[in-house]
């Protein structure tokens, strides 16, 4: 067996809400110009619910919809740029809190193509045999790492989490996946505790921004730019492995970071709009999180069916990019 079936997706977002109209009293900006420029209408943020909780909630809706208990699951992986610690890791935590006695544990840090590459990772365990049933999250509170004086990067990202029960099957699978790391430097959070980031000494320099500040920053443009190439590029990478063509897909599942990129995906793969689903409007950009919580959605809406051909595809800080056709 080489592919995965998919038991069971989840999603939660915090209940409050964050509109254009909101961010607008707080920085310079507007709802025509977020909504022209990125499609985003509003964004759920945390008011304190630290990551593992955000994956919790989603964990459970993913494990009710497959009808299985904690217990039952022998790997979890978060993905999440925003864990509440350096160690323990936010998978531990959501081992606990599932009473997953019998699952390993670990996160995986790849940004917003995190989901792509963490689904895939649970997929090279799952067919080995070693382990039956595997619970895959992507978390995130980037809320944490935002600063809300940067108005290009503030109104993009919300916080969310959703999850995929997986085993292995003998359905359609390929995956394609990548980096680019001399783009570190247009996307980037650094160390947590400024206080504490290291020497200030030539050798130590990796071309990354100089700051002391925690948050987010990043080259928007850069990464515009990378994200209209890429989509379509590992999309069409992974079509390739299994002889397909871009329009034998049913629903692509895009990282929702903003609708013109998706739109310029669309166009290059020669695919209608009405093939992509998107969320943006409602969630915004949730990192990790955004590709399962689209997918979830589309399944719970009755656009993605059984027997469809799913195109997951992201992009995201690293520079980091990947694709997964699966069929649901
Ligand atoms: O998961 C990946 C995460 N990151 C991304 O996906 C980022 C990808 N990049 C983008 O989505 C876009 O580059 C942005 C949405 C970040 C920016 O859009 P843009 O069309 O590239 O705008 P810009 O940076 O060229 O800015 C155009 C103007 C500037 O004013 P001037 O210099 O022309 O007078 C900005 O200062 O818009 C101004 N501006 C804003 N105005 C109102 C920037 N942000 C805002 C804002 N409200 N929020």
């Amino acid at each position: 067996m080489q592919g995965i079936n998919v038991l069971g997706t989840g999603f939660y977002v915090p209940e409050n809400i964050m509109t254009n109209e909101d961010l607008s009293k707080i920085v310079e900006t507007n709802d025509e110009w977020i909504t022209t420029r990125t499609g985003i209408k509003q964004r759920h943020i945390s008011t304190g619910h630290p990551t593992w909780y955000l994956g919790v909630e989603a964990a459970r809706k993913a494990l009710d919809d497959a009808n299985l208990d904690g217990s039952e699951i022998d790997l979890i992986i978060v993905s999440t740029t925003t864990p509440d610690y350096y160690t323990p890791s936010c998978a531990c935590i959501v081992q606990r809190e599932l009473k997953a006695t019998n699952a390993m544990t670990m996160d995986v840090n790849c940004a917003c193509a995190g989901f792509t590459y963490t689904l895939d990772m649970a997929r090279r365990y799952l067919i080995t045999g070693d382990v039956k049933k595997a619970l895959v999250i992507g978390a995130e509170n980037l809320s944490t790492i935002i600063d809300y004086d940067d108005r290009a990067t503030c109104i993009l990202f919300g916080d969310g989490a959703a999850a995929f029960v997986v085993e292995a099957s003998d359905k359609l699978y390929a995956s394609f996946l990548g980096a680019d790391g001399n783009g570190a430097k247009y996307l980037i959070a650094k160390h947590n505790n400024p206080t504490r980031w290291h020497k200030d000494e030539e050798r130590f320099n990796d071309g990354t921004p100089e700051t002391d500040r925690h948050y987010l920053s990043q080259d928007g443009k850069e990464v515009y730019k990378f994200a209209t190439k890429i989509l379509p590029f590992a999309a069409s990478k992974a079509l390739e492995k299994v002889n397909m063509n871009p329009e034998d897909i049913d629903c692509y599942i895009p990282h929702q970071a903003n609708l013109r990129i998706i739109q310029t995906a669309s166009s290059n793969l020669g695919i209608p709009m009405d093939k992509f689903y998107v969320t943006l409007e409602r969630y915004g950009n949730t990192s990790s999180s955004s590709i399962p919580i689209a997918f979830d959605e589309a399944v719970k809406n009755g656009i993605i069916k059984r027997g469809d051909k799913i195109c997951l595809v992201g992009f995201g800080a690293g520079l980091t990019y990947g694709a997964i056709i699966l069929e649901y």
